[in-house]
């Protein structure tokens, strides 16, 4: 029976479980640290060198039902790239999805270069346009981008560095816009009408804004993890104004990457970072997100069963194989009902000579690496919902969180664990979550809508390309 075999076990693998385990008092310390980190990268001469980097976002307001129009949609940043048609109905509330259309991007380009990767994204969105006879028009475009970018204004956006999957050479540095633009003339056979640039966090926030007018955080807890939140306009030392409210793209991934969670790195950590592409950076995301738990989960089973703990002592070809144990895997042993049965499944498919006792302790080492993951989220998202609070001076704060990522919808307990946590690391804030209905799709729409009619594209171009889109006077902040 399950609690006779887990006794003797559990015993000898929590040595390795342990640093893993976070307490409540050290996600507090976590939390304080998180807090200076969001200052220092809002500060007008600190942000430099700010691991969470805070970048304006230039949405300054969050929808309020009176957006209209169609419009394209791009997403880049997840496992696909998707064209998306999307028509905003004024009189209904809602976003509907027209049509779209997923391309595939292989693994080679994403580490190609930049020319080839945003060739492939032009010639996708042309073949859509094409199967929905809509290349004599110039659609306004919303393109959600999931990578840190130094926005300067909503249609210019300077990539700071690939994250996840993606390193395409040539794109660093460089006007995200001006090289989709440039990929669209090469072929010269349409062409699209202003660009709003939108991390899928602040699409997320905004698909949700939509349904929710309290949403003013969007976070993502998927292939990557981040989270962005709307910030009064006079803390954000890098913008002009006082007035107001900006949205602000956290970058959370990046916290830590200047040492400041050393203590609860371990080794584990250390070699997914450096067997990564990207080594040295967003430490806090590869502690989190489903790019990399599947291979904690993998590093620690190997340890375990070199230290003679599992399988008998013996590994597999697989097991030995970076990548091969897939963090879809940990939501699927971890089911109530059937996920001792998906273990055995999965060890037998991986080439594992494992017995009862050793489906149990994998399923304690995943558990243990999804709960560590959910309740650093958890950290995270009471300092933002803190400072929101702090920052309107209130005693208690009620607000609503747009949540997207496959950890997070497909994880069998992971939102009830991070919600859990939250309640207790901020117990002023009230939070609702609500997931997200393809925020980057819909998401990225809205604020291209919103753009259209809050000043926040250049005078020329608001409204310009897109009649049905209303001007407004004045905006919900
Ligand atoms: C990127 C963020 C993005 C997040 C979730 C991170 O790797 O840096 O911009 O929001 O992934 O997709």
């Amino acid at each position: 029976n399950y609690h006779k075999h887990m006794r003797q076990p559990q015993r000898n693998v929590e040595k390795y479980l342990e640093p893993f385990r976070l307490s409540l008092e050290k996600l507090k310390e976590v939390s304080v640290r998180l807090k200076k980190d969001l200052i220092r990268g809002l500060g007008k001469h600190s942000h430099h060198r700010a691991a969470v980097k805070m970048l304006p976002t230039f949405v300054r307001a969050t929808p309020d039902g009176t957006e209209k129009g169609d419009y394209l949609a791009l997403d880049l940043g997840g496992t696909n790239f998707r064209v998306l048609y999307v028509r905003v109905v004024e009189e209904q509330q809602k976003v509907v999805k027209m049509d779209s259309k997923i391309c595939s991007i292989p693994q080679e380009m994403m580490l190609g270069t930049g020319e080839q990767l945003f060739d492939h994204i032009a010639q996708c969105l042309g073949e859509f346009l094409e199967s929905q006879d809509l290349k004599g028009q110039t659609l306004p475009l919303g393109f959600t981008f999931s990578f840190p970018c130094e926005q300067k204004e909503i249609d210019k956006s300077i990539l700071i560095r690939w994250t996840k999957g993606f390193s395409c050479s040539g794109v660093e540095g460089q006007d995200v816009v001006k090289l989709l633009k440039e990929a669209i003339h090469r072929r010269g056979d349409y062409d699209i009408g202003s660009v709003a640039m939108v991390n899928d966090t602040v699409g997320t926030m905004m698909s949700c804004g939509y349904r929710d007018q309290s949403c003013e955080i969007g976070m993502i807890i998927g292939t990557g993890t981040n989270a962005c939140y709307m910030e009064e306009i006079k803390n954000v030392k890098r913008v002009e104004g006082e007035d107001g409210r900006m949205c602000i793209n956290t970058e959370w991934g990046g916290f830590g990457d200047d040492g400041s969670l050393k203590d609860i790195l371990t080794e584990f950590d250390e070699v997914v970072d450096q067997t990564s592409i990207n080594p040295g950076v967003h430490t806090f995301e590869k502690m989190i997100s489903g790019m990399y738990l599947g291979e904690i989960v993998r590093l620690l089973l190997v340890k375990m069963a070199e230290d003679k703990l599992l399988f008998k002592g013996e590994t597999s070809e697989a097991l030995l194989t970076p990548g091969q144990f897939e963090t879809k895997y940990i939501s699927e042993i971890e089911e109530p009902d059937s996920g001792l049965e998906n273990a055995q499944k999965i060890l037998t498919a991986l080439g594992l000579n494992w017995d009862p006792v050793d489906a149990c302790v994998v399923r304690l080492v995943c558990d243990t690496i999804s709960s560590r993951s959910a309740r650093l989220c958890a950290a995270a998202l009471a300092t933002i919902s803190n400072r929101i609070r702090v920052n309107r001076g209130l005693d208690h704060l009620k607000t609503t969180v747009g949540v997207d990522g496959t950890v997070y919808r497909k994880h069998p307990n992971f939102s009830e664990e991070l919600q859990a946590a939250v309640r207790l690391l901020a117990p002023k804030c009230d939070i609702t979550f609500l997931v997200s209905e393809d925020g980057s799709g819909k998401g990225a729409a809205m604020v291209t809508a919103v753009a259209q009619t809050t000043c926040i594209l250049p005078p020329s171009q608001q409204g310009a390309t897109n009649p049905a889109a209303k001007k407004k006077k004045s905006v919900r902040t």
